[in-house]
């Protein structure tokens, strides 16, 4: 089968290169040249264009990093649910807004499009070793017809259900934990490092106590342990997902005030330039922040 892969960065490359070492035939598409130039080493056919993606391939993946992007690339005037031949299947593994993933869904219907929207779960690593979840929305039967090609990328491939944006709300409930976590990891560790504890001795110990997550685990051995924050899954990228995640909640008319605080700590640390840099850098951060929470009863000068 031929396999047209769009946004070659930190998730896109290595499910790229995971299909061509199991045999398929890769195009991929990225804006950038040497994210291209990889893929060329490693077999792949490198596009110029979207629309070289949509004539070879059966199947396309996308990894984009906005929603912006992810509209341009599926319903711009060039976009993929326009051009591509019925019968190819389009597969969005980026993490975007609900109401996005809901209007790709209902074009793709429209046009008689097969679309599954897709997101991911278990960052760089699990893109590397196929260890990844995907939490889909959308047909079931569809997904069923490409599971073999899933499968290749993702140990867990669940349907979340019918509705195209599910997965993604799946997703977003996931990446407010993990925001969660990355905030208690920092807060908890730079407490440890003020009261002249070991950070590694400490990690050994909590890793086998109830302190432990897969969380403290990742941002603490692959990044902060180091001092080398290079993504990984960039700040800027966690905080989109906890922005979705609010606007989903006021959809409900939830108030999440922790929630609240939360995003206004990401948004900070964002603001004080280290978007780029991975999510463990909010280690970094605390400490030096003074931020105005606006969730109510909480403050901080
Ligand atoms: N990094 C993670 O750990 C992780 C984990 C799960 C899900 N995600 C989600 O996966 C998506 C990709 O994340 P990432 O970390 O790989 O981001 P990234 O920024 O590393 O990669 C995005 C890639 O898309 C390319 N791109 C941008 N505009 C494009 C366009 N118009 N056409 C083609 N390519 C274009 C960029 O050049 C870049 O190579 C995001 O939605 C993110 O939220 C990331």
């Amino acid at each position: 089968m031929k396999i047209g892969f769009i946004g070659l960065g930190n998730m896109g490359k290595p499910m790229a290169l995971n299909l061509l070492a199991s045999g398929y035939e890769v195009m991929g598409f990225d804006i950038n040249e040497s994210a291209l130039k990889k893929l060329e080493e490693a077999g792949g056919i490198a596009a110029t264009s979207t629309d070289e993606i949509i004539e070879y391939a059966e199947l396309v993946f996308t990894s984009l990093p906005s929603s912006e992007v992810c509209e341009q690339v599926y319903l711009g005037d060039n976009g993929l649910i326009k051009k591509v031949p019925t019968g190819v299947v389009l597969v969005d593994t980026s993490t975007v807004a609900p109401e996005l993933e809901r209007r790709i869904g209902e074009a793709a219907v429209q046009k008689e499009v097969s679309f599954l929207a897709a997101p991911v779960s278990g960052g760089v690593v699990g893109a590397e070793n196929r260890t990844l979840t995907f939490m889909v929305g959308g047909p079931k039967q569809l997904l069923e017809s490409i599971h073999t090609h899933l499968a290749v990328l993702g140990s867990n491939v669940f349907h979340i259900s019918e509705q195209y944006d599910s997965g993604t709300n799946a997703k977003l409930i996931n990446n407010l934990l993990i925001g969660f976590y990355t905030a208690g990891v920092a807060e908890a560790l730079t407490l440890a490092e003020k009261s002249g504890l070991n950070l590694d001795f400490l990690f050994n110990v909590l890793n086998v106590s109830y302190g432990q997550s897969r969380i403290y685990e990742r941002n603490y051995k692959s990044f902060m342990a180091n001092d080398d924050y290079e993504p990984g899954f960039a700040l800027k990228l966690l905080n989109k997902d906890l922005r979705f995640a609010m606007e989903l909640a006021q959809e409900h008319g939830i108030q999440l005030p922790i929630s609240q605080a939360l995003v206004d700590m990401y948004e900070d640390a964002e603001a004080s330039g280290l978007g780029d840099k991975d999510m463990s850098v909010l280690f970094k951060r605390v400490g030096t922040q003074t931020i105005s929470f606006k969730a109510e009863g909480v403050s901080k000068a």
